[in-house]
């Protein structure tokens, strides 16, 4: 009940002109929760993705134009085997169940990160997700995959000094150009980072763009965070100067 009216009272506090635009969350914390209560880690990954659920719904209905969520590193391959096939086999569950809301809401699925290294299975559902919604012209849902980002910045390195020595660059390289190369291409950078569950880090994830974003961390698991969580974070952000180096006027 007091949630209920909290979760009211951010509805009524936020300030629907200012909205990040770009929201790109860290979601951690599923091993924990599924731990905490005696359940195998798995279960924690599944709870995650239907926390996703209701977190693509609610940034759907605030118009946020970009949510980006971080659903496997390129770190992630070391965890045991049983845990990666479980994490393998979300995407075609999420797709199977999500896919024709998804394209009824009019939100684009993007990918980022190496998807030639994830299985077959899960490079089909995924792409098929991309293709399917590819006209559509609401919220970009980009779900990044096999993802980390040194290796994103490298890969952009290694493509300019390709495109260079063929002559298609012929200017300085400039943070636009550099930008057009990551597989972020194309997207407002994230304004505002949450993560979950605890941790203060960013663990090689879009350490390029989140140059200026605003960082709100929260100590509840993935599993755990609803919607009055996500209007927490963005109300926090409303109440943030962001000065992006320069002084007040
Ligand atoms: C971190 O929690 C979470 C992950 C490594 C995976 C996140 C994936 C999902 C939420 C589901 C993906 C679903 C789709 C549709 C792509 P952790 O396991 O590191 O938690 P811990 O730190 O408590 O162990």
């Amino acid at each position: 009940m007091q949630d209920e009216n909290h979760e009211e009272q951010l509805l009524e506090a936020i300030d629907y002109h200012k909205l990040p635009r770009h929201i790109a969350i860290i979601m951690d914390g599923n091993g924990r929760w599924a731990v905490e209560r005696g359940l195998p880690r798995k279960e924690g990954h599944r709870q995650g993705m239907e926390t996703i659920k209701e977190i693509v719904r609610n940034c759907n209905k605030l118009h946020i134009e970009v949510l980006t969520l971080f659903a496997f590193s390129t770190e992630n391959w070391q965890r045991p085997k049983w845990e990666v096939n479980y994490l393998m086999s979300l995407p075609e569950k999420y797709f199977n169940s999500d896919l024709p809301e998804l394209i009824e809401k009019n939100i684009r699925v993007k990918l980022i990160g190496e998807h030639e290294g994830l299985p077959g299975r899960v490079q089909k559902a995924v792409l098929d997700g991309v293709e399917k919604t590819k006209e559509n012209t609401g919220m970009i849902l980009n779900f990044a995959m096999n993802y980390g980002s040194r290796s994103e910045i490298l890969q952009a390195v290694n493509n300019i000094i390709i495109d260079v020595t063929q002559n298609k660059i012929k200017s300085k390289i400039d943070e636009n150009i550099f930008s057009n190369y990551l597989y972020t291409a194309g997207l407002t950078d994230p304004d505002l980072l949450i993560r979950t569950s605890g941790e203060i880090r960013i663990s090689n994830f879009l350490l390029w763009q989140l140059a200026y974003s605003e960082f709100w961390f929260t100590n509840v698991y993935w599993p755990d965070f609803k919607v009055i969580h996500l209007l927490e974070a963005i109300f926090d952000y409303q109440q943030r100067k962001r000065r992006f180096g320069k002084i007040d006027s």
